[in-house]
């Protein structure tokens, strides 16, 4: 079985997918993770956002069983992650791995931007997790203040904003709901109302 969650970011799809996974008994890639992995290397190489071969070939050199999720997490690496990930050679780059995981014998949980429409159009499952820009910058604010970092409500509402619009617009694997997936709007629902709603959509598309 194959599970592809996708949403925007701080949507609570990870949190969702780690709770499917752990659920099923089923591997989990966090596909943002390698984006992040991409766009931390280029700030901390000074390679530019928009050299496609250099971030290609950082891309296919990731090794995701040593991806550390800590230093990914941090504010700057998801704006640098969302410019990278809209370079079309990374994408590429990045591909194989993704369906390589989502292929596995027994099946897998993705969560991402693209995995109903690209990565795993096959998948049996697929799940597109909302919920408003405010409800999402008020939990990606939370997140980031407890790692010790100093932003604003409003900065982190600006940078949800900005990061949607450039996700939603670009040219290569825009975020979209794919036409058999399954919404949940979690603006007012909390954690664990959120993985139970996920566990019906499962049940009634297995
Ligand atoms: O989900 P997360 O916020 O960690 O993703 C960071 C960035 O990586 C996103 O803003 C998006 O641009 C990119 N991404 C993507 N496709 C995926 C997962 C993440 O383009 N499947």
């Amino acid at each position: 079985m194959i599970i592809a969650i996708d949403g925007p970011a701080a949507s609570g799809k990870g949190t969702i997918a780690r709770a499917l996974a752990r659920h099923f008994g089923l591997p989990h890639l966090d596909t943002g993770l390698l984006y992040r992995a991409v766009g931390r290397e280029a700030l901390v190489r000074g390679i530019a956002f928009d050299d496609g071969p250099a971030l290609a070939e950082l891309a296919a050199a990731l090794d995701v069983s040593a991806l550390d999720p800590e230093p990914l997490k941090a504010g700057p690496v998801g704006e640098a992650a969302s410019r990278v990930a809209a370079i079309n050679e990374v994408r590429q780059a990045l591909m194989t791995l993704q369906r390589d995981f989502a292929t596995q014998a027994g099946g897998a949980v993705l969560d991402g931007r693209d995995i109903g429409t690209v990565i795993a159009p096959e998948a049996q499952v697929k799940i597109f997790v909302t919920a408003t820009p405010e409800a999402r910058a008020q939990r990606r604010h939370a997140e980031l203040v407890a790692r010790g970092e100093e932003v604003t409500p409003q900065s982190v509402l600006d940078d949800i904003r900005k990061r949607d619009q450039r996700d939603s617009s670009r040219a290569s694997a825009p975020l979209t709901k794919a036409a058999d997936a399954v919404e949940l709007d979690n603006t007012t629902l909390g954690p664990a109302e959120s993985v139970a709603r996920a566990l019906e959509i499962v049940a009634s598309r297995t």
